[in-house]
């Protein structure tokens, strides 16, 4: 992120003032009885934005997902938060976790910030045959890798940065840090090497670490057996314009659909800016990794331009994104961050601010130009979902046709096959109230792109770094396309063709705008198999 490059300060400062304004505007505007702490201010909080299906801390901010693990039947989502404020700042990992990826418990603060040091992403790995010596054989240890952010006094250079290796041996109810830190640290130290992801690499029966030095866009790879001692592996490396960051590396095995036992390394990254859809994204790379080294094998992932790279979501908001440990059937489900560093730091939501975006599944598709990696909701997530409230075999559309309004607690499924005919542009609005627009999913049929219009007027304002309309293109299949889409107050995410590409949105819409329907521009569109499903409570 932007506060950890060397334009930390002027980026503090335009949040500190930015902060003030929104502070003292609240104040002006809040209503009585508007509450929430920020700094010892007021603020107005913003229920209606909280979602109902996804991850969010119940107060204060929160970024990346940080060891992610699943251990006794739950998941277990660790994460960037200030435990003390709204905004950036006091790294700790914050802890909630899910037995359905829908519904989260939040715990105490499992790593807090110290006086010595911040504690910045990293993962956890259950340490199953007690390798690491934490735990013992009977009860082995939950072991985290995180980045240690030195502060003065610490005995470090302050601002520099290291892996650390904190344990838990109550299932991460409560953590200790290692008296051995940090395990790992560059010579001379760096102020950008961060976020260590670790990897069971089961060939060679030892654990892989990536790693990145952020503003050198290299990601660094070690082994090691104990969890405690790193060898150096390799470099890997890729265009990246000049100051662009690397950050959350991981190197990642993911099943190719239709083609059982098979699996290819995918190197998953996070960019910042430089992404995609504009501010901050996630490239991939699909390659060979060896033991050592890991090659992309695809030259479309590696050009210095987001035309020439591949990106794992197409959205604003959808960062950070890295996969749970030991999930049922080591099945790459991977959580990211609904939130795009451009504008993280002003969204308008209280008393907290951060979202992860619904849990997914990595999926490998074939395609005339190669593997192209998808994601969809991972399996759970299905399970927290009611029956159909309204399910229609076809629509025929030639102009808008309201869907009922449904929704009482605002998180639900909307999906369709659409075929657009000849029509020049299909789209579900969503949003909607008294006819007014809220935000579209829309097929484009002339140009051959999904676009996704977020909520484009009112509070969506908060700063013109939030973009409003995203395109991708997306081919129709036998004339169709697939579309689903989950809503849930403040957010919208989009999966068309069943994962292939996917977008995703923070959407902040006007309070009570409930209404959904389908339109076609210039023609008539068909839409089949359209459901609307709402999560049960
Ligand atoms: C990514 C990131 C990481 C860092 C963390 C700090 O969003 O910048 O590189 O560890 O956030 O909160």
């Amino acid at each position: 992120m932007s506060t950890t490059t060397p334009r930390q300060p002027t980026h503090a400062v335009a949040v500190a003032v930015a902060s003030l304004l929104v502070a003292v505007l609240a104040v002006l505007l809040a209503p009585r009885g508007g509450s929430g702490e920020d700094g010892g201010v007021s603020i107005a909080e913003t229920p209606h934005w909280r979602p109902v299906a996804h991850l969010t801390p119940q107060q204060n901010w929160m970024n990346d997902p940080n060891g992610l693990v699943y251990v006794d039947g739950r998941y277990h989502v660790f994460y960037q938060h200030n435990p003390h404020g709204n905004d950036w700042g006091n790294m700790s990992w914050g802890h909630s976790s899910s037995t359905d990826l829908v519904r989260w418990k939040e715990h105490p603060v499992a790593l807090p910030a110290t006086r010595e040091e911040e504690a910045f992403s990293g993962s956890v790995v259950y340490d199953r045959e007690n390798r690491s010596g934490l735990g013992t054989a009977e009860n082995p240890p939950l072991v985290a890798v995180y980045t240690s952010v030195f502060k003065e006094g610490s005995g470090h250079e302050p601002g520099t940065q290291a892996q650390s290796v904190a344990w838990s041996t109550d299932r991460g109810e409560t953590w200790q840090r290692h008296t051995g830190n940090p395990v790992l640290s560059l010579d001379p130290p760096s102020r950008h090497f961060r976020d260590p992801k670790v990897t069971w690499y089961p060939q060679g029966g030892y654990w892989v670490l990536t790693t990145v030095v952020a503003d050198d866009h290299v990601v660094k790879l070690y082994r090691s057996d104990d969890l405690l001692h790193w060898d150096f592996l390799s470099d890997f490396r890729a265009d990246a314009p000049e100051g662009v960051l690397w950050e959350m590396p991981e190197l990642v095995q993911v099943p190719v659909e239709g083609q059982p036992g098979r699996r290819e390394w995918v190197m998953l990254l996070s960019v910042n800016p430089g992404g995609v859809a504009g501010g901050s994204g996630m490239r991939y790379f699909t390659g060979t990794f060896d033991g050592t080294t890991f090659e992309a094998s695809d030259e479309r992932s590696t050009g210095p331009t987001p035309d020439e790279q591949t990106w794992l979501d197409h959205g604003p908001d959808f960062y950070a994104a890295t996969s749970v440990s030991h999930a049922p059937g080591e099945r790459p489900v991977v959580i990211g961050w609904m939130s795009n560093w451009a504008y993280a730091a002003d969204v308008p939501t209280a008393p907290w601010r951060g979202s992860m975006a619904i849990p997914r599944e990595l999926v490998l598709h074939r395609t005339p130009t190669g593997l192209v990696l998808g994601n969809h909701p991972a399996a759970p997530v299905e399970r927290a979902v009611g029956g159909p409230e309204q399910a229609l075999a076809r629509v025929d559309v030639d102009g808008r046709r309201e869907l009922a309004p449904l929704d009482r607690e605002g998180a639900y499924w909307v999906g369709a096959t659409l075929r657009p005919g000849d029509a020049a542009t299909a789209a579900v609005q969503l949003f909607g109230r008294g006819g007014r627009e809220g935000a579209r999913v829309s097929y484009d049929r002339t140009a051959g792109e999904l676009v996704v219009q977020r909520a484009g007027s009112g509070p969506a304002a908060f700063t013109d770094r939030f973009g409003t309309r995203y395109r991708v293109p997306v081919p129709l299949e036998d004339g169709r396309v697939r579309l689903d889409v989950l809503v849930d107050r403040g957010s919208v995410e989009v999966f068309a063709h069943g994962g292939r590409t996917s977008v995703t949105t923070l959407a902040l819409p006007e309070a009570g705008t409930t209404g959904l329907a389908l339109l076609s521009d210039g023609g008539a569109s068909t839409f089949e198999d359209v459901s609307v499903r709402a999560f049960g409570s």
